[in-house]
């Protein structure tokens, strides 16, 4: 019987399949090369090998595009005619109950395989990244914390497992101990770019400007080239950039490492393309007409109703690009998606239609309405899922929005809480400076 490089047993009976899907496995943990081209290698030598066909409907669901949808659906019936031993079917249920929208059930699924089989690496991760997805912060901590209980140093993939818990601890607020695990796995691994990631939120969180910059630069040569996260941890360094107020330099790393090709229709990289630019704009910098192309590639998506989180990410693109229109027919597939089935129904119900109402406010300047859209729903919002840093764009259009608004009390309140948790960050002292006065030049409430 063959086993993958974490010791589970495989229902494949070809070497050839087996070293590329460990591969493969190499490069899910890491971020790095195609996974898919190399599942697809794997089943080249073996096409009735199931946990690679599984692995690859769920690699590509979690892309969260319509686009694949095909793909998943004829991945899982190839796996469904395959003969699996008890760990890969669970992988099966569990990868089906995520591609039909269950997340919460996909990734509690891949949750109770990583605790029954501690060294299943894979679904550790699967259930990982499911819980980011949804926002479940304490397992995205103790999935890995627990997996840990069987992993040593020196062991396939243990940087992977430290990695993931210190994202995880880092979402749960204990910083210390993310930055621990985090740089204890880069030590281990330079090219596990989830890891460099978590610290990186570190000090995003912490608002430590000059420390994560020289943390993500220094550490680029791991996660820079080959990475399919690569992205990310450029927006990542803009974002600090823009704390450190130079606007320039965010916008220079937007054009050269998070938006290269105005084509590139990923969806996780245009999330961080408009999640970028809108904090720009909210900023009052001019982006050129960086929205109005992003907009173009957002225009494809408006009616994929699988994630909130994406929806809302496409009407920032479509408001910065003075469309008006496709930010309405976005919110229009919303509220259709808000009645629909799958998890993305509650999603959308619960966070966001009322944030996708709060931007449009902010967009046509009804300041008041856009607070009390914001506002409240920002205690929710993990529901929707996404990080901190992410969701931190609710908070930044909030504060824009009292400040614009005059409403005095409520931006120094909001830009207080800012402070505190950033004290050293100059946008956050600045924007501290522009509540105090905010009402004095405000034209609009
Ligand atoms: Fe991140």
């Amino acid at each position: 019987m063959l086993h993958d490089i974490y010791g589970n047993a495989l229902s494949t009976r070809s070497p050839e399949a087996q070293a590329a899907f460990d591969l493969a496995l190499r490069q899910i943990r890491t971020l790095h090369g195609d996974p898919i081209a190399t599942l697809d290698a794997a089943l080249d030598h073996d096409p009735r090998f199931g946990l690679a066909w599984i692995t690859r409907a769920i690699v590509l669901a979690q892309v969260t595009d319509r686009m694949f949808e095909g793909e998943i659906a004829r991945s899982l019936r190839e796996a469904h005619a395959c003969r699996l031993d008890a760990r890969e079917q669970a992988h099966a249920g569990a990868a089906r109950s995520w591609a039909e929208g269950r997340f919460r059930e996909g990734a509690m699924a891949f949750a109770r395989i990583s605790r029954e089989a501690p060294r299943d690496l894979l679904a550790v991760q699967n259930a990982h990244v499911g819980c980011f997805f949804i926002g479940a912060q304490f397992e995205l901590r103790d999935i890995p914390l627990a997996a840990l209980r069987a992993s040593r140093v020196g062991e396939e993939g243990h940087h992977a497992l430290l990695g993931m818990a210190a994202f995880g601890l880092e979402e749960c607020g204990d910083y210390a101990a993310a930055e621990a695990f985090g740089l204890e796995a880069v030590e281990l691994e330079l090219e596990d770019a989830w890891a460099t990631h978590a610290v990186a939120h570190v000090y995003e969180m912490r608002g430590e400007v000059a420390i994560g910059r020289d943390w993500l630069e220094d550490t680029a040569g791991g996660w820079s080239e080959d990475c399919g996260f690569a992205y990310h941890n450029w927006w990542h360094l803009a974002l600090l950039h823009l704390d450190a107020q130079n606007p320039q330099a965010a916008l220079k790393l937007y054009d050269e490492r998070v938006r290269p090709r105005d084509s590139a229709n990923v969806v996780l990289e245009m999330l961080d393309a408009s999640a970028l630019l809108w904090r720009l704009h909210l900023d009052g910098v001019d982006t050129g007409d960086r929205f109005t192309r992003l907009a173009r590639v957002w225009e494809e998506k408006i009616e994929d109703g699988i994630l909130a989180f994406n929806d809302l990410h496409a009407i920032m693109a479509f408001l910065g690009a003075g469309r008006r229109d496709l930010a309405e027919r976005t919110l229009q597939s919303m509220r259709r998606a808000a009645n629909g089935a799958g998890d993305n129904a509650m999603m959308t119900h619960d966070v966001g239609l009322a944030l996708a109402d709060g931007f449009l406010a902010f967009d046509a300047k009804r300041h008041a309405e856009a607070v009390d859209r914001l506002a409240p729903v920002r205690a929710i919002a993990q529901r929707f899922g996404g990080s901190h840093a992410q969701r931190d764009v609710i908070s930044l259009t909030l504060l824009h929005a009292a400040i614009n608004g005059g409403m005095r009390s409520t931006a120094e309140a909001l830009a207080a809480e800012r402070l505190a948790h950033k004290p050293q960050s100059p946008w956050a002292n600045r924007l501290a400076v522009a509540a105090k006065t905010a009402g004095a030049t405000a034209s609009t409430k």
